[in-house]
């Protein structure tokens, strides 16, 4: 009967702090996690020996109603940069190449990059109620560069997979930079 199992499955977020309810899987990375994804390894090393740094925390909620359904992921990227460099996700391009992601900005303001990590690039503004869908083989990113939290949810298949490798080997073509205190995207080589 329906009514003796937990369905539909409801949950709860608050959109000024990100905080997902229920939620059974927290992940935080630190910049130790990231510590290969900033330009400025010195300012990198520098910094971890006073602090390892939370940049940003990931809360995830697996539909497990059967082998083809959805997840869903709240990141909140607290604000600040490292060399000049705002915070940012590690980003990662699916495993699976047919496999799509729709983000929706829930609080902050910065930028969705996406990348093909073959020559194709694309850098979208984001702001509160900003939502992206990513096409499948394209990599993908967050830059906060505001002052405060970016808090966004992405929604995406179980099976989707997430390959940080080839973006920690390839990168992605452009960097966001504070620049007089505005965000500039700078071209990498
Ligand atoms: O599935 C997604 O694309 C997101 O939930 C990300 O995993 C999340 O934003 C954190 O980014 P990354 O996985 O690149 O560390
Ligand atoms: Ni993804």
């Amino acid at each position: 009967m329906l009514t003796e199992i937990d369905f539909p499955i409801t949950l709860t977020l608050d959109p000024e702090n990100g905080i997902l309810d229920p939620c059974p899987q927290i992940t935080p990375r630190y910049l130790s996690d990231l510590k290969m994804m900033f330009k400025d390894q010195q300012v990198v090393d520098e910094i971890l020996k006073e602090e390892n740094r939370l940049i940003y925390e990931i809360r995830y909620y697996p539909f497990r109603t059967s082998k083809s359904d959805m997840a869903l992921a709240v990141t909140r990227i607290f604000p600040g940069s490292i060399g000049g460099e705002y915070h940012m996700t590690k980003g990662h391009k699916h495993e699976r190449d047919d496999q799509p992601e729709v983000y929706y900005c829930v609080k902050g303001e910065g930028f969705l990059l996406l990348d093909t990590l073959e020559g194709e690039f694309q850098a979208i503004p984001w702001r509160a109620g900003t939502i992206t869908h990513i096409p499948p083989m394209w990599a993908h990113r967050v830059i906060n560069t505001g002052t405060d939290l970016l808090v966004f949810i992405g929604v995406f298949h179980l099976s989707a997979g997430h390959d940080y490798e080839i973006v920690a080997q390839k990168g992605f073509s452009y960097r966001v930079y504070a620049v007089d205190g505005k965000p500039a995207l700078i071209r990498q080589t």
